[in-house]
């Protein structure tokens, strides 16, 4: 499946620290996804890591030296669509953040007009003085984007703030900045996974949903520039970074965390598989099979995405799921209807490709005056068309409104 990396041409500065290990780790992961990784190592980079590994790695000669080639630093820029640099020593951040040209990796930058995004990384006393905190400073208002370093172990042996960024974030940045900001002021709350009602202390009632489709559509909303809340059932997944997750275990617990967080939300995704029924009675003690007849008294569930139907501000925008085994149009339709929501994202549940715990979707999306089958796409594929619909609907409301407005 096409990843949005594919294609994209990024100049991957390295600078000399000790994290210059992970850039090749980077380079080899941007490279894997389809991203045309040009390598520039500043003099010191080359004394951690050799060029010879990142030219192995991005298929692509690495450039190091400003008089090799004739006009390295303006070329090198302008057939780019980002650059990134990590590690960003404390040297090449005052470089940069006084515009010097002195090595190819600061000239190139200089005569970049593309999105920049830095990932520092060195001793947290070198982070903390003024003047890399003054250099970060004037780095965010030329635009750049820091990718925050974390705290922890450092290379010195200290603990502290200055350990380069984790991947998966300054990947999502990175994406961040190569993607249209066309959802920036949504306020988007998600519900994601499946929900665990429990029989006694050892068991519980579930179901086969992975989330992977919740969390793709936490992790492309915020790509495009959302404030998202995501509430997630127990999974397998690691959290989108930059998204603010509460993690529910039962169906009750995911309808009070939604009835707390929708009122603030534009839009609002129940892509989670809620359980309709819990156990009757919770046993407190571990059920004893030869203590009670097999039977399994339940209760029904509410449900949250009805429920919200009903409460709904007008001005919100409410997705549905439905994960069908037949008969999936009708059965979206009627759920639009009964749900009162604007648009139900229909999948089946028995293809190989599509439904639980796969990469891969294929959803027909189903709104009051329109149906429309996606093609198989990846669940990060399949949410990005879904947010266009969104997009779509919430511009067809507004031409709607203003129509209302002006007779
Ligand atoms: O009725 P059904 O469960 O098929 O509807 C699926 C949609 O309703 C999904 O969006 C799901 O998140 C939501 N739902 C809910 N609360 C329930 C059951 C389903 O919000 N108790």
């Amino acid at each position: 499946m096409p990843s949005s990396l594919r294609s994209k041409k990024i100049l991957f500065g390295v600078c000399g620290s000790i994290a210059a290990f992970k850039a090749a780790g980077w380079v080899s992961a941007l490279t894997k996804e389809g991203a045309e990784v040009t390598v520039v190592m500043t003099a010191a980079a080359t004394r951690f890591v050799t060029p010879l590994t990142f030219a192995a790695l991005s298929g692509r000669p690495v450039h190091s030296d400003m008089w090799e080639e004739g006009m390295a630093h303006i070329a090198l820029p302008t057939a780019t669509d980002a650059v990134l640099i990590a590690p960003t020593t404390a040297q090449a951040i005052a470089r940069l953040a006084h515009g010097m040209a002195d090595d190819l990796l600061s000239a190139s930058v200089l005569a970049c007009t593309v999105p920049v995004l830095v990932c520092p990384a060195m001793n947290s006393k070198m982070l903390a003085h003024p003047a890399t905190q003054k250099n970060l400073a004037t780095l965010r208002g030329f635009g750049y984007a820091v990718a925050e370093p974390e705290c922890g172990r450092l290379a010195c042996g200290e603990e502290g703030a200055g350990r380069l960024a984790e991947w998966d974030s300054v990947r999502e940045m990175l994406l961040g900045l190569l993607t249209a900001q066309d959802m920036t002021g949504q306020q988007v709350l998600i519900t994601a996974g499946p929900t665990r009602e429990p029989l006694d202390p050892a068991r519980f009632l579930s179901n086969r949903s992975s989330g992977k489709m919740g969390y793709a559509l936490a992790r492309t909303a915020k790509r495009r520039g959302a404030a998202v809340t995501l509430i997630s059932g127990p999974v397998a997944l690691e959290p989108p970074p930059g998204v603010t997750l509460v993690r529910v275990e039962t169906a009750l617990e995911m309808a009070e965390a939604v009835s707390k967080c929708a009122q603030t939300a534009s839009i609002v995704v129940k892509a989670a598989a809620v359980a309709d029924f819990r156990a009757a009675a919770f046993s407190a003690q571990k059920i004893k099979k030869t203590a009670v007849e097999p039977l399994l008294a339940l209760a029904a569930n509410p449900d949250i995405l009805a429920t919200l139907g009903r409460s709904r501000r007008a001005d919100q925008l409410l997705i549905g799921f439905a994960a069908e085994s037949g008969n999936h149009e009708a059965e979206g339709r009627r759920k639009l209807l009964a749900k009162k929501a604007d648009l139900i994202v229909v999948n089946d549940i028995l293809g190989s490709s599509t439904g639980f715990d796969v990469d891969t979707n294929q959803v027909t999306l189903i709104t009051l005056d329109s149906t429309e089958t996606l093609d198989l796409l990846s669940k990060e594929e399949t949410a990005d068309r879904i947010w266009d619909k969104a997009a779509a609907l919430l511009r067809a409301r507004q031409v709607k409104f203003n129509q209302q407005e002006a007779s």
